[in-house]
């Protein structure tokens, strides 16, 4: 697919206003719990990983983000974590007429370091269709368009990005990254109060994969998100736990983390949902199914809940939503009326992702119990499959571009391991 047919599955900017305090249980996953140990990996590696601070929840922020310095003197930038996307960009003082968004820092100044259109690094991203790269020497164009009717519009520029590694080192590399001068948004929902987009997924404009070819770290990514708010993410494999489950990468002209088949199991029956592939995308704040997988979801759940104290209540944020004869203060006050769903992976031996209630439910402030799982036909997603935030919370989520690989561990993602 030509990249400029490209749209990026990914709901960046998915956020949910509930104003109020959330509480969640902690302890999503609970087998092998607390016997996770990180392990060196063998001195074949390039070079060594990096390690960033996570802030941000699913309620009530509905995005995760970290923190990144740009430029020199270095300026800081809250940039929003999306598995989902390729190109990194953060708002950009580019002209006085530029549209952005309100944002925490100011935004970032171009100081004629413009990427040209000959660099081979312009091939790789989305050119806006009304003024495409004409010659050469033009400054080199982008545009992304988000599933969730957010965009940026912008040029490409280099700069040095100040990294310190884990192995003791600090260096500069000089990366490129979209100085976004047009951002749109008109979703139902807020846009996330950050500067900008970290992208992840693995086409070649990917600050991951530049870091790659500079030949400063290995092409791969973990994240771990708190169920409790913040965690950590790596780029490197520095840090790969002993005890990960790995499941292959599907290609795809879209450059997303696709797998699969899976089938779908609730309270370890089957939904008689079998051979979805799934994206992991951490751009989204909720898990996405297809609107034959969502159904048979939801209905297991409802007749799960027959002849429960919980009933059902109109929330005006999210379609499903319960109540309980008094405010819930936590989804572990009820988590007992709930189950556990789970992907298994039929192409790789018994290897299943588990979606512990925590991992689907969420906790708004009336103490209501909504569903975090969404029908992707109702998002105009058409039949996509897609796990978010929600439910990757308290799991360490690898993805191995070198060995093409998505890998997963439990871990309370409170701390990020130390070297
Ligand atoms: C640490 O890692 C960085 C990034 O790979 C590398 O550039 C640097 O030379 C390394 N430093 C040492 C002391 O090994």
């Amino acid at each position: 697919m030509k990249e400029n047919q490209r749209e990026t599955l990914s709901m960046v900017l998915s956020v949910l206003i509930f104003a109020a305090t959330f509480q969640v249980c902690f302890s999503a996953t609970k087998q092998l719990r607390g016997s996770i140990k990180m392990q060196t990996k063998s001195p074949k590696r390039v070079g060594s990983s990096l390690v960033f601070h996570v802030e941000g929840d699913i309620y009530p922020n509905g995005f995760f983000y970290t923190s990144i310095y740009i430029g020199n003197p270095p300026k800081l930038y809250f940039l929003d974590i999306d598995t989902g996307s390729d190109l990194t960009w953060v708002q950009c003082a580019a002209a006085p007429s530029a549209k952005l968004l309100k944002a925490p820092h100011t935004p970032y100044k171009p100081n004629n370091n413009a990427v040209f259109c000959k660099d081979p690094l312009c091939a790789s991203v989305n050119q806006p269709s009304g003024y495409p790269c004409k010659s050469p020497n033009d400054q080199c164009d982008y545009e992304v368009e988000y599933a969730d009717y957010g965009s940026s519009l912008g040029v490409l520029v280099r700069d040095k990005v100040p990294f310190k590694f884990t192995n003791g080192s600090v260096s500069q590399p000089i990366l490129a990254f979209g100085c976004g001068y047009d951002q749109a948004f008109s979703g139902p929902f807020s846009p996330p109060y950050v500067d900008g987009v970290l992208g992840l997924a693995n086409g070649k404009s990917s600050i991951v994969s530049q870091l790659r070819n500079l030949g400063i770290t290995r092409n791969v990514i973990g994240h771990c998100f708190s169920g409790r708010g913040g965690g950590f993410l790596f780029i490197g494999d520095d840090i790969i736990p002993s005890g990960t489950a790995w499941i292959p990468m599907l290609p795809n002209s879209l450059n997303h983390y696709l797998s699969g088949p899976v089938d779908l199991l609730f309270d370890g029956k089957t939904l008689g949902a079998k051979g979805l592939n799934i994206v992991f995308d951490s751009g989204s704040t909720y898990t996405y199914l297809n609107s034959q997988a969502y159904q048979a979801t939801l209905s297991r759940l409802n007749s799960g809940l027959v002849g429960k104290p919980i009933s059902k209540v109109a929330d005006g944020n999210l379609p499903v939503c319960w109540k309980g004869a008094h405010p819930f203060r936590s989804v572990g006050d009820i988590r007992k009326y709930f189950s556990t769903l789970e992907l298994s992976f039929t192409n790789a031996k018994n290897v299943r992702f588990v979606i512990q209630p925590e991992g689907y439910l969420i906790l708004t402030s009336p103490g209501t119990v909504c569903l975090g799982i969404l029908n992707s036909a109702e998002a105009n997603l058409g039949n996509l499959n897609l796990i978010g935030d929600i439910s990757f919370q308290d799991k360490l989520i690898i993805y191995d571009n070198e060995r093409r690989m998505i890998g997963w561990a439990p871990s309370n993602c409170q701390k990020p391991p130390k070297f």
